[in-house]
């Protein structure tokens, strides 16, 4: 207890930290949800009987898109397809890297279609390097990537052989994680990537470790020792399916804990309202697929 004459002021740590934080600029695809419902149940989260308020669930997309845009970022749209309520879930149909694609192969016969039409926008696009996995592939739906490795999630949907099919395809390293909880099905529910490995730090994550097998979780604690451990509640609501740019990070309103302990590592949260959308177990990752390089 010292008097005011004799304060010390702390080290300004969390604003040392905060400027670390750089945002780059990205360029996302996306699809609207005019065709969305809930029809039939492949997790958890989804109950045909429970109603879907359509409408509300373009105004919170279209609130979503506008976020991104308010951000800086580029968000490239695809026509949604009558019949293909989950196609709105644009991150399950496609993994690109340095301009290669990696298209999807669904694990749910209801999905199946969805994978062709991504691929054909991949084509009218300009990619040229637009590879089909064999085995069931979920694309960012399983596949994070760290700017470093791809981040392979594995026990719902994507099968463990597509991990090689995409170290192959994308000519990038691949650690695979087990997953074990069925709310969590896929790796973009349960892990996120905040700020991308450069050559001079190692990438900056966040995951609900409850999601994971007892081997994957010492994994995750050998590569990321400084990562932000979610709590159950942030992943309850969904909250690790957030999209980072590096500082911005826009993510479920109800994930106000997760919220916290991101600002307080310098990160600036962006909460939106993905209501329906979570219906479908879905929220603002699964419906941004990234288009890198
Ligand atoms: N209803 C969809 C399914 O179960 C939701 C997909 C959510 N997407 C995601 N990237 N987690 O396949």
């Amino acid at each position: 207890p010292a008097s005011t004459a004799t304060l010390v002021l702390p080290v300004p740590t969390a604003a040392v930290a905060h400027a670390e934080r750089v945002p780059t600029t990205r360029r996302y695809l996306m699809c609207e949800p005019r065709h969305f419902t809930v029809e039939y149940s492949i997790n958890p989260w989804m109950d045909p009987t429970r109603p879907v308020d359509t409408a509300l669930a373009v105004a919170q997309w279209n609130a979503l898109v506008a976020t991104y845009e308010s951000l800086g970022h580029r968000v490239e749209r695809i026509d949604p397809v009558d019949g293909l309520p989950d196609m709105v879930f644009a991150a399950n149909s496609g993994t690109v890297i340095g301009g290669r694609v990696l298209g999807a192969r669904f694990r749910a016969p209801q999905r199946a279609a969805e994978a062709d039409h991504y691929r054909r926008w991949f084509l009218d696009h300009g990619y040229r390097d637009v590879v089909m996995p064999t085995r069931v592939n979920e694309a960012e739906g399983d596949l994070t990537w760290t700017g470093e490795v791809l981040l392979a999630g594995t026990g719902f949907r994507t099968d463990p052989a597509a991990h090689a099919e995409a170290q192959e395809a994308l000519g990038v390293p691949v650690v695979s994680l087990s997953l074990v909880d069925p709310a969590y099905y896929h790796l973009d529910v349960a892990l996120v990537v905040l700020s991308e490995a450069t050559r001079a730090r190692p990438a900056h994550i966040a995951y609900y470790p409850g999601a994971f097998s007892p081997g994957t979780r010492s994994a995750l604690r050998r590569l990321y020792p400084d990562a932000v451990l979610a709590t159950e509640a942030d992943a309850a609501c969904l909250g690790l399916n957030a999209v980072s740019d590096g500082r911005n990070v826009v993510l479920a309103a109800e994930a106000t804990h997760l919220a916290a302990e991101l600002e307080a590592h310098g990160y600036t949260p962006h909460p939106v309202d993905i209501s329906e959308l979570r219906k479908s177990g879905g929220g603002p990752k699964c419906c941004t697929m990234e288009l890198r390089g």
